[in-house]
């Protein structure tokens, strides 16, 4: 049987149940989604490099940040100050400085990542693609839970699995959006190593996380 690891996307946790719900997940998931936003890149605002240290004063696993910013390279000096393990950026606005935030990632001894919006093709990345340790695809619009699962963004998953194979890259294959148990069957099938989990697979479903958490492990089962 495959591993897979669930990253919960904090920016759809009830922050009124913050401490609850991260020493409920801490011993059963594998690292947090942090989403980071900046109102240019998405129509929207969300977590903080500040919002990872309020989760580290609770939690020992790798934080995981997806960033969506114009300015890629500030939000990554700010989160390699904070030793966030994985940064993806958005492979939309790195181009001129892919190569150089790559390596100033890997200097900190960080996990260097980039997230294919929908639209965005597989070929944008290929000049680095061996360089990378994840591969986020995003399987819907970025900046909101809770959107339409966009099916045609799975092939991409697919491909990157093929490449991997064919060419021995290293990196991990991560999805985004929309996980939830309509969506299971297809998401697995196309066999990414890291699910991240949100508003409609696991914090919406009911106002407490450990049913929650159980309604989402029986029906994924
Ligand atoms: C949206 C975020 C996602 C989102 C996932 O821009 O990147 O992480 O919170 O939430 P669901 O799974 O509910 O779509
Ligand atoms: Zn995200």
């Amino acid at each position: 049987t495959r591993t897979i690891a669930m990253a919960p996307s904090l920016m759809t946790m009830d922050l009124d149940q913050f401490k609850e719900q991260i020493t409920f997940l801490n011993d059963k998931v594998n690292m947090y989604h942090i989403d980071v936003m900046d109102g240019h890149f998405v129509p929207n605002i969300s977590l903080s490099p500040w919002f990872i240290g309020e989760v580290r004063k609770i939690s020992n696993l790798p934080m995981d940040a997806h960033l969506m910013v114009t300015d890629a390279e500030f939000w990554v000096d700010q989160l390699i100050d904070i030793k966030c393990e994985r940064i993806n950026m958005p492979s939309e606005v790195i181009n001129g400085k892919a190569f150089s935030l790559i390596g100033k990632i890997h200097a900190a001894g960080l996990k260097a990542g980039v997230v294919l919006n929908p639209e965005t093709p597989i070929s944008t990345i290929m000049p680095y693609i061996d360089q990378l340790d994840n591969v986020m695809i995003m399987t819907i619009d970025p900046g909101f839970a809770g959107q339409p699962f966009l099916e045609s963004t799975l092939d991409k998953i697919v491909e990157l699995r093929r490449l991997r194979d064919e060419h021995g890259y290293g990196y991990e294959i991560e999805m985004d959006g929309s996980t939830n148990l309509k969506h299971w069957k297809m998401i697995s099938d196309a066999a990414p190593d890291t699910y991240v989990i949100g508003r409609s697979g696991l914090f919406g479903l009911t106002d407490n996380i450990e049913d929650s958490w159980n309604q989402m492990v029986g029906e994924y089962e």
